[in-house]
């Protein structure tokens, strides 16, 4: 008999790369994540770990959070997230900018930082600086006991499972959860959520691991996208609102894994300088789903198409509007504006991969890259 499998391979549970594995193991990263903490049938969230008793939240002034790299985006989805569910004003800062700053903080600021192993070096300083004025932290992270975690009061964890890839996937996606769940919590301590919409929110959760999969299941035809792709030399990506992290962050898997150069652009913004990058050659991603700026989204689209630019859309399957339009679409399902970001980015993960495996680049160890930065 041949034995064909390599301990390596059975690490990988038959995928080429720890990457791609991990990508799909995101259905099953968020159950873990949100499971144990809500309660399937009256609406509750459980957040035992969340050490801010009711008072204590009604106090608040507003929140900031602070990451790094992948983190980072997924705070500046936190934004919009918790902005729009607890109407507190929320800021979003660099680690490394951060901690050099004197940043605005006080006791009534609560603090999240979002690791994924909990080490990175610069939100390591910014949590510290900021508890050094007072501010209450939490801490998103998925290394348990990390020193993340060890030095914040309230600990969040996301329970991805180890990732291995350099570039982040699973641990992204479970922190967009977890704000989720944060916010909805907090929304509904001050008074901004009743518990059935709570319940509606929660029911919109429940039904997003299926809707993953079917993301999942348009691997192949993504292959396909990647292979037509693969030989350009610079990427734009596009996004609105709560899309515009997933642009930044669709930009970075891309750059990070295939080495190709690729920006992240918030739409509205094309028009002040991006908009002299396009031609024949320049692939444009864009996101876009319904959502109340799609039309301001279908504008950017025409004005793409109209200097020839190659758009590739991710859009629902029945929105006709974009597909006849556009060179290539990225059919992806519906679901609601605030759960959006974690479904629009699985396809990016998917072409990010693909291009990079398609061009032969090292696509768990890039160059010049480290999984855990833990030096300034
Ligand atoms: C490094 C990794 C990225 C990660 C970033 C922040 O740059 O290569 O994938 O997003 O650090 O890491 P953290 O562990 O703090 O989330």
């Amino acid at each position: 008999t041949n034995i064909t499998w390599s301990p390596a391979m059975a690490e990988k549970a038959g995928y080429k790369h720890f990457m791609l594995k991990e990508i799909f193991e995101q259905p099953r990263a968020l159950i873990d994540t949100f499971r144990h903490r809500v309660d399937p049938h009256g609406g509750e969230i459980i957040l035992e770990e969340f050490h801010l008793n009711p008072d204590e939240v009604k106090r608040l002034k507003k929140i900031t959070m602070v990451a790094c790299g992948t983190s980072f985006h997924a705070a500046l989805v936190g934004k919009f997230m918790l902005e729009s569910l607890c109407r507190l004003p929320v800021e979003v800062d660099l680690g490394s900018e951060f901690r050099y700053r004197d940043p605005f903080v006080d006791s009534q600021t609560l603090l999240i930082s979002i690791s994924q192993s909990g080490e990175t070096a610069d939100t390591l300083a910014g949590l510290r600086e900021a508890k050094t004025k007072g501010a209450r932290s939490l801490a998103i992270c998925n290394a348990v006991g990390s020193s993340i975690a060890r030095e914040s009061e309230s600990v969040f964890y996301t329970h991805a499972g180890p990732e291995i890839g350099v570039a982040s996937t699973k641990a992204f996606t479970t922190q967009l959860v977890s704000l989720y769940l944060i916010g909805l919590y907090l929304a509904k301590q001050l008074g901004y959520r009743q518990p059935d919409q709570i319940q509606q929110n929660l029911q919109a959760l429940f039904k997003l691991p299926t809707l993953l999969q079917d993301v999942l299941d348009e691997n192949r035809a993504i292959r396909e996208i990647g292979q037509k792709y693969m030989k350009a030399n610079n990427f734009l990506y596009l996004g609105r609102g709560i899309h515009y992290p997933i642009a930044l962050e669709g930009a970075l898997k891309l750059k990070e894994i295939s080495y190709i150069h690729a920006e992240g652009y918030p739409a509205g913004e094309m028009k002040h300088g991006p908009i002299a990058l396009i031609d024949e050659h320049l692939p444009v991603v864009v996101l876009a789903t319904r959502s109340p700026v799609f039309e301001k989204m279908m504008s950017n689209i025409e004005e793409v198409i109209a200097r020839r630019g190659r758009v590739i859309a991710v859009s629902e399957s029945d929105n006709d509007t974009v597909r006849e339009k556009v060179e290539t679409t990225i059919p992806v399902p519906e679901t609601s504006l605030e759960l959006s970001p974690i479904l629009l980015v699985l396809p990016l993960q998917l072409l990010a991969y693909h291009i990079a495996d398609l061009r032969g680049t090292d696509v768990d160890q890039p160059r010049n890259l480290a999984k855990s930065v833990t030096v300034e």
